[in-house]
């Protein structure tokens, strides 16, 4: 699946609701690269307490509209501890989510018991069973020592890094250095790939600095990061930017493959172009980054 940016918009706010919409593919003749990949619709933190049960029904309300635009649907419930869960559940499971995204998971019990709960809702709506993903947040010091067993759970198709949660969690400053986010962070995108599952970066929250949120998702990128979340429309093509591969690279993997492909013919598992050793990691490198192009391409 192709999730470079997804974009949170608050569930209580029709006309971020309204807007969301227009970032699809054809309205206003948009870009293709200003549209999220996927779309949270939330009804967790960007919601204040008393507006929980308005956001819950306008969320729903919205949720064919979005599905519509092609984009993926992840509406972000409330965690597990709120006592508002099962009732964010009962609205929104339906046919036009893909995912389920919840914050503050700790344990891989913890996504046990959602998948129950998604079980349940799944059988009555008659939609087959697991057909909803889960896309976990990691914000806690405990999710970050049960990466792996949360990532690897049946169900879970991303994980997602929450900074600002886990800062909060181990009562440290968030800084701008991002020093005390390098270990849970770099630990959220190797337990992904452990468990065969997309890791997607914490939202940049200084949402006017484009060049600041570009540095940022470059650096998550490196770490592993498939994509990550933005919280507002701006940060949406800058997202989608980082996380596709830029011509220079597929100029250069196409040469990678063609240089490797030439030296099979004549026998051998690596040759060499511009100086540098080509072999097997080299090509699959390549040939993955070709793949991810094709898969933007297809998006298109
Ligand atoms: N989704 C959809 N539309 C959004 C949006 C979002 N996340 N953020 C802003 N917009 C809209 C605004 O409503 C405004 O629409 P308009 O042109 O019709 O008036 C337009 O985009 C430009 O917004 P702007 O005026 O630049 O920002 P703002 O002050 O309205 O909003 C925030 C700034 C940070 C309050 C807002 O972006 C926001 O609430 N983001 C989501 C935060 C969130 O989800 N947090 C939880 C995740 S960790
Ligand atoms: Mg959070």
């Amino acid at each position: 699946m192709l999730l470079r940016s997804l974009l949170f918009v608050p569930g209580n706010r029709a006309n971020m609701l309204e807007k969301a919409l227009g970032l699809a593919p054809g309205a206003e003749n948009r870009n293709v690269s200003d549209v999220p990949d996927a779309f949270i619709p939330d009804m967790e933190d960007s919601v204040p307490e008393a507006e929980k049960a308005t956001a819950r029904e306008m969320v729903a309300r919205y949720l064919s509209r979005l599905a519509e635009t092609g984009a993926v649907v992840i509406p972000r419930v409330n965690s597990l501890d709120s006592g508002l869960i099962e009732d964010d559940l009962k609205a929104i499971v339906g046919p036009h989510i893909q995912g389920l995204s919840v914050g503050k998971i700790g344990t891989a019990a913890d996504i046990a018991r959602v998948s129950e709960l998604l079980d349940r809702l799944e059988d009555a709506t008659g939609i087959e069973r697991g057909t909803v993903r889960i896309v976990p947040w990691m914000e806690t010091a405990l999710a970050i020592v049960n990466a792996f067993d949360i990532a690897s759970s049946s169900r879970v198709s991303a994980v997602a890094f929450g900074a600002e949660d886990f800062t909060n969690d181990m009562e440290i400053e968030r800084t701008e250095s991002d020093a005390e986010i390098a270990y849970p962070r770099a630990a959220v995108a190797i337990a992904a790939r452990a468990a065969g599952v997309l890791a997607l970066d914490t939202p940049f929250f200084r949402f006017r600095d484009i060049d600041g949120l570009r540095k940022d998702a470059l650096t998550a990128r490196g770490l592993g990061f498939r994509g990550k979340c933005a919280i507002h429309p701006a940060q949406v093509a800058p997202i989608n930017e980082a996380f596709s591969p830029t011509e220079g690279e597929l100029q250069n993997a196409r040469r990678v493959v063609e240089a490797f492909e030439e030296a099979e013919r004549s026998g051998s598992a690596s040759t060499s172009l511009d100086g540098m050793v080509i072999d097997v990691p080299v090509v699959r490198r390549a040939r993955s980054l070709l793949d991810t192009a094709a898969r933007i391409e297809g998006r298109r």
